[in-house]
């Protein structure tokens, strides 16, 4: 038996044929990471090197741990959310010689399990989502000679990035982390048009009710929110946006959605979707204000935006599941409120989360990412760093050769004239 089979800690290896035909089916439309995976296969550019891959175990999460393998790494994966991880999926990777640490639905403790377990994999290099991995590494004084060893790593998303930020303020960062979040190619495309399209085929996929002619509370208008409100609006509800921000509050209304305080917007909504990074945005005032029959989801990175203990006392303990990922909290008033997915992250726990193509441009900065890490680590100081721009813009150039889209090049007086003062 493989190593891989040996050591990892996984609901069912029997599932691996159904994973293995997802796999598949994205990389057939992952062109990006099909290009990047060919070249690291044929460079190695992390030959005889450990790395662990703590993302949400889907698909394209997948094909990405396989094209760091293909570069010669020995690869572990663990979850970055309880519910975001396909069996099926984790059990294709074990097949392939990935070693996982992933169990859908474990409970919080058997996560951190994982994520121990993960750690003990004793990587060289590292690739988070949320910032788990880093901060269980940083806070565990057992780790401590673990984090000499570690050249760097990449980190997936915004909340990731505030963790890391605070970490590296406090100057206790170990190594250099690269923020992919905030490359052009990452927000500006997954966390606006991805999330924008995944959080509705969650939400409608789970609920199989219209969205059209109903109400739409988007909590918080950052690059998630503009495509969740977008996409809503684009499927004819009416969409009111709250937000902390007075310029995004007037982004929101210049883009054509009502704005107003959470307490009130409470009373309207007919679908809520938080995406803040925020704890508490649907916090017990606004839930006591509730319309019957609404329906909470969350796509901000932690459970935390809906606060589910407020839930709970307000509905007296009278919860029941009435559908797969669909709690129904009957309030003391008889009023019904219905959370979906457990108030994790709504197009992950509840879907398959992004489309391929737009997992195909943020994977291909992380594959690039780690690359540029395992290059450059020994001049890279311990802290956190943006994409190069020269990353950013190869993706957003290997993006258009695939679709065969041309664009224009400054000429030489074009150039010069801009970078005139005297003109
Ligand atoms: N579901 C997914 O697949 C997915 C994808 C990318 C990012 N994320 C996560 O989504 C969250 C948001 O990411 P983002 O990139 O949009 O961040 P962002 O920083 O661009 O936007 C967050 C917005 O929330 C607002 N906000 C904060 N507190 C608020 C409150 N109490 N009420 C209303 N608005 C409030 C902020 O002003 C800001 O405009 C993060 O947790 C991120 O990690 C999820």
């Amino acid at each position: 038996m493989s190593t891989a089979i040996q050591d990892s800690i996984i609901a069912d290896i029997k599932l691996a044929p159904e994973g293995q035909l997802k796999i598949d089916w994205v990389a057939q439309h992952m062109p990006l990471l099909n290009e990047i995976k060919a070249d690291f296969e044929r460079t190695q550019p992390f030959k005889g090197k450990r790395v662990i891959i703590c993302l949400h175990l889907e698909a394209k999460t997948a094909y990405l741990a396989l094209a760091v393998q293909a570069g010669g790494a020995e690869v572990a994966v663990c979850a970055s959310n309880v519910l975001s991880t396909q069996d099926d999926v984790v059990a294709a990777l074990v097949k392939n010689g990935v070693t996982a640490y992933a169990i859908h639905g474990c409970s919080e403790a058997e996560y951190h399990q994982h994520i121990n377990k993960a750690l003990d994999f004793d990587p060289d290099l590292i690739i988070d989502d949320g910032g788990d991995l880093v901060s269980t590494l940083h806070s565990d004084p057992k780790r401590a000679d673990q984090l000499k060893k570690i050249i760097g790593g990449c980190e997936e998303t915004t909340t990731g990035i505030l963790r890391l930020k605070s970490l590296d303020a406090e100057g206790k960062l170990s190594f250099p982390m690269i923020a992919v979040n905030d490359a052009f190619c990452k927000y500006l495309f997954d966390n606006r048009y991805g999330t924008g399209q995944s959080v509705w085929d969650g939400i409608m996929r789970t609920t199989n009710l219209v969205v059209s002619g109903k109400t739409a509370v988007v909590v918080g208008y950052g690059w998630c929110g503009k495509g969740v409100a977008m996409r809503a609006k684009g499927l004819g509800a009416r969409v009111i946006v709250t937000e902390i921000d007075p310029i995004k509050a007037v982004e929101a209304i210049m883009d054509g959605h009502e704005v107003m305080p959470i307490a009130e917007a409470a009373k309207h909504g007919d679908f809520f979707v938080t995406v803040t990074g925020n704890k508490d945005v649907i916090g017990k005032e606004a839930l006591a204000n509730i319309k019957d029959g609404a329906i909470l989801s969350n796509a901000g990175h932690f459970d935390v935006e809906i606060s589910k203990p407020a839930l709970h006392e307000l509905s007296n303990g009278n919860v029941r599941t009435v559908r797969k990922n669909i709690e129904e909290f009957t309030y003391t008033d008889g009023r019904r409120v219905f959370l979906l997915g457990d108030g994790r992250l709504v197009n992950l726990a509840a879907g398959d989360g992004h489309p391929a193509e737009v997992m195909d441009m943020t994977f291909a900065l992380q594959a690039l990412g780690l690359r540029h890490v395992m290059e450059q680590g020994a001049s890279l100081e311990n802290h956190v760093y943006s994409v190069p721009a020269e990353i950013d813009s190869y993706v957003a150039n290997l993006r258009l050769k695939t679709w065969n889209v041309g664009i224009d090049k400054l000429s030489e007086e074009q150039e010069r004239y801009l970078n005139a003062w005297a003109e």
